[in-house]
C-alpha cells in the first residue's frame, strides 16, 4: 500500500457512499470527537455486537476510532498510517486538558477573525502537523471531513456557517473519550506491522480505506497484500471482522473477498445516501458488509 496516500482522495472521487447521519442517540453512541471519512460511528454498536470474547483488541485502521470507543480496554492497540492522527489520539489519552485549553484558545481566536484564523491554522498544520491543529481544522472545516491534496496537504476550506463547537461541549466529549482511552496503546504504522503480534484469542477489527470503487481503490489497497495478512491471521487463529464493501440502492459494491478467507458475511444497514439527497437523486438505502472469520 502506498503510505497514507491510500486515504488521500478528493470528495468528488468518493463512490458517493457517504451516508446520512442517523438521528437516534441510543445508549452506547460514540461521542463525536473526530469525524473521519469512512467513520463507522453510526454503525459502531452493531459492529461491536459481533465481537467475540477476546483477549487483546486490535484496530489497525483506526481513523475516527468509533469501534475503539466500544471495544477498547487496557492493552488494546489502535493504529493508523497517518502520523498526525495517532499523535492526536495520544494527546486525547495523555493530556486531555492541554487539548481542551488549546481548542478553547483557538476557538476564541477564530471568533475574532472569521475565517482568516482558519487559514492561518491550515498553513501552520501543513508545515508542522501539530495534532491540536488537526483537531481545530476538523472541528471547523467544511462538513468536518478531512480532505487532503494528492501531496498530503490538508486542503479543506472553512465551513462558513460553522464557527466551531462551543469549548464547554468539546471539553465534555474529550474528557469522556480520554477516560475510555486509558491503557490503550497507539501505534503509527501499516496494518501488517500492527497485526504482526496478534495471537490466538485476540480480536482484530479491520476497516481499510473504502474498496468499493474498483478503478480508484484496488491499486491503493493492494488487495493481495491485504488478503495475505488476513490469511496469516487465520493461520494464527486470530479472530477478525472486516468492513469491506456494500450496496447502495440496487447497486452492489461487491469486492468479492475470497471465500476461503472468511466464514460469515453480514449486511448492516448503514443509512441513506446523503449524496443522493444533495443531488436530488433517489434516496437509496446503503448497506455495508461485515466479513467474519468465525
Ligand atoms: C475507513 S478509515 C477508518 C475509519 C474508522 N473505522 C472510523 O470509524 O473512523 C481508514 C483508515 O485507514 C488508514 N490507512 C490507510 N492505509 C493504511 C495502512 N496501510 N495501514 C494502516 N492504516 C491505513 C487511513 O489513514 C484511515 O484513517
Amino acid at each position: 500500500m502506498k503510505s497514507f496516500d491510500a486515504f488521500l482522495f478528493e470528495p468528488a472521487e468518493l463512490p458517493t457512499f457517504e451516508v446520512a447521519k442517523e438521528s437516534h442517540t441510543s445508549h452506547g453512541d460514540v461521542p463525536s470527537l473526530l469525524k473521519w471519512t469512512g467513520s463507522k460511528r453510526s454503525q459502531a454498536a452493531r459492529i461491536a455486537a459481533f465481537a467475540p470474547s477476546h483477549e487483546r483488541y486490535y484496530e489497525p485502521f483506526i481513523g475516527g476510532g468509533a469501534l475503539l470507543f466500544m471495544l477498547g480496554k487496557p492493552g488494546a492497540v489502535g493504529a493508523d498510517i497517518y502520523a498526525p492522527l495517532i499523535a492526536f489520539w495520544k494527546l486525547v489519552r495523555d493530556d486531555a486538558e492541554r487539548l481542551i485549553d488549546d481548542y478553547t484558545t483557538q476557538w476564541a481566536a477564530l471568533q475574532a477573525d472569521l475565517p482568516g484564523y482558519f487559514y492561518i491554522v491550515r498553513d501552520r498544520f501543513n508545515a508542522d502537523q501539530r495534532p491540536e491543529d488537526l483537531n481545530f481544522l476538523m472541528r471547523t472545516c467544511v462538513n468536518g471531513i478531512v480532505r487532503f491534496s494528492k501531496s498530503g496537504q490538508f486542503n479543506n476550506s472553512f465551513h462558513l456557517s460553522r464557527k466551531g463547537m462551543l469549548p464547554q461541549r468539546f471539553a465534555k466529549i474529550v474528557r469522556e473519550w480520554s477516560a475510555h482511552l486509558q491503557g490503550i496503546e497507539f501505534r503509527n504504522g501499516d496494518f501488517q506491522q500492527t497485526t504482526a503480534d496478534a495471537q490466538s484469542g485476540d480480536f482484530v477489527y479491520l476497516d481499510p480505506p473504502y474498496a468499493g470503487n474498483k478503478q480508484r481503490y484496488i491499486g491503493d489497497l493492494d488487495v493481495d497484500r491485504f488478503y495475505s495478512v488476513l490469511d496469516e491471521l487465520n493461520r494464527r487463529s486470530v479472530k477478525w471482522a472486516l468492513s469491506f464493501d456494500g450496496t447502495r440502492g440496487e447497486t452492489a459494491y461487491d469486492y468479492s473477498l475470497p471465500a476461503e478467507l472468511y466464514k460469515r458475511k453480514e449486511l448492516l444497514k448503514s443509512g441513506y445516501s446523503a449524496v443522493a439527497k444533495v443531488l436530488n437523486g433517489p434516496v437509496e438505502m446503503v448497506t455495508e458488509s461485515l466479513y467474519l472469520n468465525y
